[in-house]
């Protein structure tokens, strides 16, 4: 009896260990992105704008009507994140930038790729136009 239950576990435990090997990792690579070059500028329309909208990354939440501010859709995200957002004296502070930064704890929601965050700096550093 002692002896079956102990080869029961055997067997339960090598089976466990057989269903948790047999999982497939899938890694997703992703591509290592240079930093923005800084004599580039950075247009809000072309640039920044799209990163809150395309896949619906911050505007599923930040909508007219969602469930979080600001509204980050296309056409009016300037108009929430300038001046509230932004502070060009000491860009690092730009709670558009620190807040949902990938290396912030703070968002717990989704966060900005290190290429969106660097560009939103860059954006900011350059005077957080409407450009
Ligand atoms: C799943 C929903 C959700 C998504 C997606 C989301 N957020 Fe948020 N966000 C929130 C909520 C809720 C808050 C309110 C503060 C909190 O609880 O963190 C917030 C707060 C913020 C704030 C602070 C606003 C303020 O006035 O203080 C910023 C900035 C922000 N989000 C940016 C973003 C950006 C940029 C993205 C896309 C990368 C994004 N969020 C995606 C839910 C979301």
């Amino acid at each position: 009896m002692f002896k079956t239950k102990h080869y029961l576990n055997f067997l339960m435990f090598t089976s466990l260990i057989g269903i948790l090997a047999s999982c497939s990792y899938d890694y997703i690579e992703y591509p290592v992105v240079a930093p923005p070059d800084p004599n580039d500028t950075v247009y809000f329309a072309q640039k920044i704008a799209p990163i809150f909208t395309t896949g619906d990354k911050c505007t599923s939440c930040h909508k007219a009507g969602g469930t979080a501010s600001p509204d980050l859709s296309a056409g009016v995200s300037y108009g929430s994140i300038v001046p509230a957002l932004i502070n060009t004296s000491e860009p690092e502070t730009s709670r558009i930038y620190w807040f949902p930064n990938p290396a912030s704890s703070d968002h717990v929601w989704k966060k900005l790729s290190q290429n969106e965050a660097d560009l939103i700096l860059l954006w900011i550093q350059q005077g957080a136009l409407n450009n």
